[in-house]
């Protein structure tokens, strides 16, 4: 049972202290802010707590009447009283105004952590190796600072990637390396195969590019070998590009098998694999990397974006050796080398702890979202994982993939249709995208479920006037 330490006011000869119930009122507001009630927590029986205080049931009615008004507290029929989750604080993202009032499950984003004693810690630590701080003034080769490379390489080693220090390259997250990628590897008019449904911003720099992009079958799994064998045949590309864990917007994740059969398939004809691990780090139990399989005909892309913090935008990159030097020449022509300042600060979160921390507090996060996923989608056709920072949605048949985007946009719940996701050609799958990492609360997640669900009960056809 949760216990508030309140200590009351006695007047004493002329100082006429606030009434109780507002000096209750106050003291659980202040233990709201300063974290020691926290969101979605319940707060004592009025009974129990005016028995603690020794005052009367009725103050303590009034008392929670009042946080309730304050917006601090809910109380739920039958069940209590529950702390609410606050407003999002600026930082948490660029929401315009509108964002900010809907529930905006658009944006593939980690779950609002508070990161700020961590950069402190980290800026601290380092501000007491001054070696280090004018080392990291210079320029360097553009693979990046060797002891870096060497404390990022042993943590995602620990993690189960065999990443080699001596090869990979430091990126500007994971677009940037993408953006690398083609612009080393391929030319105007080439072509890529994708999956049938793909990360966006992959299909966007493919198209400014001029690189041609053809779809390949999926399942639940992923990529099909034998759809990818087709394709190959058909289209001779140079490279498939797929993201075997946790997909977006899938979040399909391939087993080893598959994961070996698709090697083998690009092996057969000589096409190279992208693999992007953007969300490799994200499951408890992550599948064998497809680095790991073959790595001299898999490239492999990842960062730290989505388990620690987008704005350090630190990402990986490592290549077959026979490119080695043509993805050096391109990070080099593209901005000569990454800051090794940022560099420098994400190794001091992943050497003294507080990377794992993060990730330990993401994942208790985006389960807990996950749940409420199940409990209010469940009996929808979703496809998820406790893991999975978004969901993915195949609407029933009687509503039209563009109405319901807009239906739920009008009642404030925004969300991706797998239009965006599709490559030109492809046929479009009757489905959205749900981040359900993006809101701030989990509260807000909820609201936004629940709408969701009433609207999927409902055959918009029956509110159409005969
Ligand atoms: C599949 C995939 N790849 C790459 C990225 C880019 O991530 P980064 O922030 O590391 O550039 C994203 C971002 O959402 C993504 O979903």
């Amino acid at each position: 049972m949760t216990i508030i330490n309140i200590v009351l006011d006695t007047p004493s000869g002329e100082h006429k202290s606030a009434p109780l119930y507002r000096q209750i009122a106050d003291a659980i507001e202040q233990h709201i802010a300063s974290g020691t009630l926290s969101a979605g927590q319940k707060l004592p029986t009025h009974r129990a707590l005016a028995d603690q205080l020794k005052v009367t049931v009725g103050t303590i009615t009034r008392a929670y009447a009042e946080v309730e008004q304050r917006e601090l507290v809910e109380a739920r029929v039958g069940a209590g009283t529950f702390v609410c989750q606050q407003n999002a604080p600026s930082w948490v993202y660029n929401y315009s105004p509108q964002e900010e009032e809907a529930c905006n499950l658009g944006h593939n984003i980690p779950p609002h952590l508070d990161r700020s004693a961590m950069l402190k810690q980290a800026m601290g630590n380092l501000s007491h190796q001054p070696d280090q701080l004018n080392q990291m003034m210079l320029y360097h080769d553009p693979q990046g600072l060797e002891e870096h490379r060497q404390i990022v390489a042993s943590w995602l080693q620990k993690k189960g990637l065999e990443i080699d220090p001596q090869r990979m390259h430091f990126t500007s997250g994971g677009q940037h390396a993408a953006h690398l990628l083609l612009s080393a590897f391929c030319r105007q008019g080439d072509t890529l195969l994708v999956e049938q449904v793909t990360y966006p911003g992959f299909l966007s720099l493919a198209r400014q590019q001029q690189i041609n992009v053809k779809p390949v079958e999926v399942d639940h799994e992923g990529i099909i070998p034998a759809s990818l064998d087709a394709a190959c045949r058909q289209f001779q590309p140079r490279m498939l590009y797929c993201t075997p864990t946790l997909q977006n917007p899938t979040t399909a994740t391939m087993g080893e098998q598959r994961r070996r059969e698709v090697i083998e398939v690009c092996r057969q004809h000589q096409v190279l694999l992208i693999e992007d691990d953007v969300n490799g780090l994200l499951p408890e139990q992550r599948p064998t990397p497809m680095l790991n399989l073959a790595p001299e005909q898999v490239i492999h892309i990842g960062g730290l974006s989505k388990c620690l913090a987008p704005g350090l935008r630190l990402g990986y990159i490592q290549v077959p050796q026979k490119l080695q030097q043509r993805l050096n020449t391109a990070l080099h022509n593209h901005s000569l080398m990454i800051s090794p300042l940022l560099t420098g600060l994400a190794c001091e979160m992943l050497r003294n702890g507080d990377a794992d921390r993060v990730l330990q507090q993401i994942h208790r996060d985006i389960n807990a979202r996950q749940q409420l996923v199940t409990q209010h989608l469940g009996k929808f056709a979703i496809q998820h994982t406790p893991d999975s920072f978004h969901v993915w949605l195949t609407l029933p048949e009687y509503w039209r993939l563009s109405d319901f985007v807009s239906a739920a946009e009008q009642q404030g719940v925004i969300i991706k249709s797998a239009e965006m996701f599709s490559p030109p050609g492809a046929t479009i799958p009757p489905a959205v995208r749900l981040a359900i990492s993006a809101p701030f609360s989990h509260h807000k997640l909820e609201q936004g479920l629940l709408i969701l669900a009433e609207l999927l009960e409902k055959d918009p056809m029956n509110d159409f006037p005969l």
